[in-house]
């Protein structure tokens, strides 16, 4: 990957990583990488507004009208070779994938968790985290695999809960590091700075 990095992201919810994705792309600050795809699985998701709003073509689709997650991912994948898609970038997707989509993708699939992994894997990473009680929190940005929030790990940068820190303020305080952290991890992919050797990787 170098110029022009064409990027897809997968996203179920908000939208907001999407967003400071397209809006580092548009300023610049993603090393050649460009959001060309949305990948959508509710079609009611706020993240599909933000796609029309920009002018980006959303793929949406409804897992319940095929009988297994394969269907629907070979679909997604035959739209992501259209495109000529170099990177992948889940954000906010809450699916697991299988091999359809993760194997053509080894290496070029990223998602970002909103804790320190391997603690608090799986949803409401942050919820977890606060009624844990844990000191240091933080967000992960890994190479996408099988499993639940498994994949070699990329960057990760922590977050100190304040005391008396209540569930919402820490929230916001880890979505902003979120929203940083990507564009700066997507930004190296694009201009191919990532060495990957198994669970190790090198950002040059
Ligand atoms: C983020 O916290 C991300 O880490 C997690 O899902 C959330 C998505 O938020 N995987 P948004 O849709 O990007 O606002």
């Amino acid at each position: 990957m170098s110029q022009g990095c064409r990027i897809a992201v997968f996203a179920s919810g908000n939208g907001s990583n999407f967003q400071a994705l397209l809006e580092a792309s548009r300023e610049g600050r993603l090393g050649g990488g460009e959001i060309v795809l949305l990948v959508c699985d509710k079609p009611n998701a706020f993240v599909v507004e933000r796609a029309r709003q920009a002018g980006v073509e959303t793929y949406l689709f409804r897992p319940k009208e095929y009988a297994r997650r394969e269907d629907y991912e070979a679909e997604i994948a035959a739209r992501l070779t259209e495109l000529e898609i170099d990177l992948v970038a889940l954000a906010g997707y809450m699916r697991l994938l299988t091999p359809v989509l993760v194997s053509p993708y080894a290496g070029r699939m990223l998602n970002i968790h909103p804790s320190l992994l391997p603690a608090f894997p799986g949803t409401d990473a942050i919820g977890q985290a606060w009624n844990y009680g844990v000191k240091i929190t933080g967000v992960t940005v890994h190479l996408v695999d099988e499993g639940m929030d498994t994949g070699t790990i990329v960057a990760q940068e922590a977050v100190t809960v304040e005391p008396g820190e209540d569930v919402d303020s820490l929230t916001a305080r880890i979505h902003q590091v979120e929203q940083r952290l990507y564009p700066q991890v997507v930004k190296q992919f694009a201009e191919g700075r990532v060495r990957v050797n198994g669970r190790k990787v090198e950002l040059g």
